[in-house]
């Protein structure tokens, strides 16, 4: 059992907990981005047992008629082993996924793993003609001719700020350089994009601009926000447009619950105020 300090952010140890979740958020007209904690994973027993796990996850998914999908590391399906045990893994991933109707998401990690998520995500799609997505992040350099290149890919991106610690050779450091690459991104995706654009930021600047495109443009585009985070903010926007909460479980959820409630004090207050039960 998730204690209740961490279960604002974790949806629970096991695929039954998750599911659990995601129908309650279904209730609410939110969608779900389900994600097995891991990553990073030096054995291909630890990446043939996630895999195996997320491919039953799809076919819960669709069994349950949820409206869910899944979001997978790269890492966590052997990159740091291999590229070709990456693909291999993530290909039959997609594969049992598509035949269940369910959308495929590949996270991304530090800027060594860009050119492989990237080559991997836009052969899959154009091979299977959507059905995957994947994420860029504002604060690498590369990111605006990334973009560029995959403006015509049958797939959604996800755009978001960027959480690795990266070079300055590599990367914006500061805040506001990253806004407005972030903003100039989503510039170019409502215009030149028509495959799906997903905003994952919880910055209420960031989703009012996306917005604004989407009435300027008409393109089509999505919310994505972290459980536990803006929940009133990601009901409120449920109201007028898809929002679509990324919900993370398993076992492996300390590190994760660590990373969410060191990165904001209002978090690290929650997480007191649990601990001392008032
Ligand atoms: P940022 O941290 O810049 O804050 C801007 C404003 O947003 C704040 O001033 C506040 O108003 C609001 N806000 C932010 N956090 C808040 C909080 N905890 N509580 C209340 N208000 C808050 N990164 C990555 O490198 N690879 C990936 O694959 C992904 N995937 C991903 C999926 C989804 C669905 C999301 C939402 C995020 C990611 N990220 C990610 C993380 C992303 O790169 C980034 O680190 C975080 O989203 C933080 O940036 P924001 O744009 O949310 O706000």
């Amino acid at each position: 059992m998730i204690p209740p300090i961490a279960n604002r952010f974790v949806a629970g140890e096991s695929p039954a907990e998750a599911l659990d979740h995601v129908r309650q958020l279904n209730e609410r007209d939110r969608k779900a981005i389900v994600n097995l904690l891991g990553e990073h994973y030096d054995d291909r027993e630890s990446v043939r047992a996630d895999a195996a796990e997320y491919r039953s996850l799809a076919a819960d998914i669709a069994a349950a008629d949820l409206d869910a999908c899944i979001s997978i590391k790269p890492s966590q399906l052997g990159l740091d082993i291999g590229e070709d045990v990456f693909r291999e893994e993530l290909t039959e991933i997609v594969d049992t996924a598509a035949e269940e109707g369910v959308f495929v998401w590949i996270d991304m990690e530090d800027h060594t793993t860009t050119d492989a998520t990237l080559d991997a995500f836009e052969d899959l799609a154009w091979k299977r003609e959507g059905g995957v997505g994947v994420c860029v992040q504002a604060n690498l350099k590369r990111t605006r001719e990334d973009v560029k290149r995959l403006a015509d890919v049958p797939g959604k991106v996800r755009f978001v700020k960027g959480a690795y610690d990266e070079p300055a050779a590599l990367a914006y450091k500061d805040k506001a350089t990253v806004n407005r690459e972030y903003e100039a991104l989503l510039e170019y995706a409502f215009e030149h994009f028509d495959d799906g654009i997903a905003v994952g930021s919880h910055d209420p600047a960031m989703i009012d601009r996306a917005i604004e495109l989407h009435e300027e443009h008409g393109t089509d585009f999505e919310i994505q926000m972290l459980m536990g985070i803006r929940e009133d903010a990601q009901d409120t926007l449920a109201e007028d447009y898809e929002v679509w909460q990324y919900a993370p479980y398993g076992d492996r959820w300390k590190s994760y619950f660590y990373r969410r409630a060191m990165e904001r004090k209002e978090n690290l207050w929650f997480a007191v105020r649990a601990i001392v039960g008032r």
